[in-house]
């Protein structure tokens, strides 16, 4: 008898998610016979669901606001991108019945900056903005690619320094509050803040941004956000939203599950076509 390895996404709220169509995609693509659910789970139902998933034979699992650092603590193994980010966003069922969990955000976003839009981090300036748990899953990745300077603004300060203390033995890190940019300019400035899902932006100087710089925007929608907005107004040569980074973070949960990489262009390229059309 053959079955169908089973995979799900659990968040809330999880009815406007994406992987599940990115994920059939995938395997469409790939010729890999699975399914992949999205789950309606609280905080407070994440223990047992994600027990009860495993033990009923689930293969692998994606976790989503706001269960990725819990998450993280049901995870029996780590891998050293999870540790740095003390979130987890991909669960992995192994031969030995452990669980693996792994982080594949910053993975995403470098991937698509680089791959996808043709950037570079080495050598520029790269400001974060926020210092919640989407900045966490991205400054290693980013560090990685050694850019001159990395500095992480947020609206509560010593959030941004504590941050940026926890990296600084990997890379030139800092951390300030927005009012302390001042004069600063940066290559590329990357919104991790929460402030854009509600149409807000944090308070940011005019000349924020150098020659030929770029912005992007972690979060995504049908319309620009409101900080891809403020790039376009601010003279950014390009201005992006987070569209790319959450079909890159799928294609390596899927390469971590299925041992294939799917081609992410033609996804990114349909979902694009989709959202101008809606
Ligand atoms: P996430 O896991 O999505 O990063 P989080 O941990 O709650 O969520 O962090 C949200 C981030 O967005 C924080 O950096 C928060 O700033 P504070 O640390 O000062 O709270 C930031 N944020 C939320 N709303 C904001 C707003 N209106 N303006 C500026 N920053 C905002």
């Amino acid at each position: 008898m053959t079955t169908t390895d089973r995979y799900a996404v659990f968040g809330s709220p999880i009815k406007h998610s994406k992987s599940p169509r990115i994920h059939r995609l995938f395997a469409e693509q790939t010729g890999q016979a699975l399914s992949y659910e999205a789950q309606e789970v609280t905080a407070e139902a994440f223990p047992a669901t994600v027990k009860g998933f495993f033990e009923a034979g689930g293969k692998g699992l994606n976790c989503t606001v706001p269960l990725k650092e819990l998450a993280y603590r049901f995870a029996t193994h780590k891998t050293e991108r999870a540790q740095r980010s003390k979130a987890v966003n991909t669960l992995v069922l192994q031969t030995d019945g452990a669980i693996l969990g792994d982080n594949t955000d910053g993975c995403g976003l470098v991937t698509d900056l680089l791959h996808n839009h043709r950037l570079t981090l080495t050598g520029k300036n790269v400001l974060i903005l926020g210092a919640g748990g989407a900045s966490r899953g991205i400054i290693g990745p980013i560090l990685g690619q050694s850019p001159t300077r990395l500095v992480v603004a947020n609206r509560t300060t010593d959030k941004a320094v504590l941050l940026a203390e926890e990296f600084k033995s990997i890379g030139d890190i800092s951390g300030c509050g927005f009012e302390e940019l001042g004069r600063l300019q940066f290559d590329l400035i990357l919104n991790a803040t929460a402030a854009s899902l509600s149409g807000q932006l944090p308070p940011l100087p005019d000349r924020l941004l150098a020659s030929q710089a770029s912005c992007y925007d972690l979060a995504y929608g049908n319309e620009p956000t409101a900080f891809v907005r403020w790039g376009f107004a601010h003279g950014a040569r390009l201005s992006l939203d987070g569209l790319g980074m959450l079909v890159e973070q799928a294609a390596e949960a899927f390469f971590i599950w299925r041992g294939v990489r799917p081609q992410t262009r033609p996804v990114i390229e349909l979902l694009d076509g989709e959202r101008k059309k809606a």
